[in-house]
């Protein structure tokens, strides 16, 4: 696991690095002006702390085939902007009405609501403005698949489809199987498109593609499942944000269905279901195993 840390925190200081040369007040060719205060908004949203566990996963699954480490980098700065994005609009009043967010105060509490609904539209439009330029990839093709594919797991059928699900379930007591693939949607589409990115970048074989998918799917759900636990475990200075919420907003999870102790047990299995999808890459794929270990052993 400490190698796993050790590169986490690299590739995160390379992510937050790239951030930070991206949002700067520095317009870019095409645009007209950027206004200072939507720039601070976007990037008290996106350069506030964080995981970073989903560009991690990109530059390691990209790592697999030797992939271009710039065009990783620009892929994994564009997907964590959708992931920012999605995090500042799922805190809003009308959404989650959370005040903090990775210890610190949410966007609309730092600034106000207008600008933190604006904030996440700069977020997730800047993300495709990233992926479509020629440093995610110099192949035309590879860039628009990546496109296609990041824009179908935020949207309709994936992230938003699934953050949908989650405020207003289609049936009064969603069981299991609703609750499991609104997480796929909300949670686990943009976590799979980080490993499935990796392998695209670096011309994975139809195969081993569909070995990161497996892992993907598998981590994805084990991620929200451990999210879920630790609303319930975990203390709101651990995990920089409040906790207890999903009771309070009465929110069924896979957690509170099964319980605490069937709810680890299942993220466990998980996990272990993650780690044999990896078994055609052996121990090249290590990093990733200890991946898979921290979405559920993680504190916060
Ligand atoms: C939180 O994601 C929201 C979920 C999808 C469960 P993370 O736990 O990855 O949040 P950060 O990016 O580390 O703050
Ligand atoms: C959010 O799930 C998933 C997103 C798409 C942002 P949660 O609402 O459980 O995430 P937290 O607990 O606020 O981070
Ligand atoms: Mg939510
Ligand atoms: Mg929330
Ligand atoms: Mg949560």
């Amino acid at each position: 696991m400490d190698r796993f840390l050790r590169q986490l925190k690299l590739d995160a200081a390379s992510l937050e690095a790239r951030l930070e040369e991206v949002l700067s007040l520095a317009k870019i060719k095409g645009e007209i002006y950027r206004p200072g205060q939507l720039l601070n908004s976007m990037r008290h949203g996106a350069l506030n702390g964080g995981k970073r566990l989903r560009p991690f996963l990109v530059m390691q699954a990209g790592a697999l085939f030797d992939a271009n480490q710039h065009n990783l980098l620009q892929i994994a700065t564009a997907l964590e902007c959708v992931h920012c994005y999605s995090l500042v609009h799922d805190d809003l009043p009308a959404m989650d009405n959370d005040d903090l967010r990775r210890g610190k105060p949410t966007v609309h509490k730092a600034f106000n609501e207008a600008m933190a609904i604006l904030a996440g539209d700069g977020l997730l439009t800047f993300a495709f403005d990233l992926l479509s330029n020629e440093q995610a990839h110099d192949n035309a093709k590879v860039r628009i698949t990546l496109i296609s594919k990041l824009a179908k797991a935020a949207g309709l059928g994936g992230m938003v489809g699934g953050q949908v699900l989650d405020l207003y379930p289609e049936s009064d007591k969603p069981g299991m199987n609703e609750i499991t693939r609104m997480q796929a949607m909300k949670t686990g589409a943009l976590i799979k498109f980080a490993c499935e990115a990796g392998g695209i970048c670096g011309g994975a074989s139809r195969d081993e593609l569909s070995a990161l998918t497996s892992y993907g799917e598998a981590i994805g759900q084990a991620f929200q499942l451990a999210d879920d636990i630790l609303d319930v475990t975990a203390t709101q200075s651990q995990l920089g944000k409040t906790t207890a919420k999903d009771k309070d907003q009465g929110k069924q999870t896979q957690t509170s269905i099964l319980g605490l102790d069937a709810a680890k047990k299942m993220a466990d299995e998980l996990v272990t279901k993650a780690c044999d999808s990896l078994a055609p890459f052996g121990n090249r794929a290590d990093l990733l195993i200890q991946a898979a270990h921290f979405t559920v052993e993680r504190t916060r």
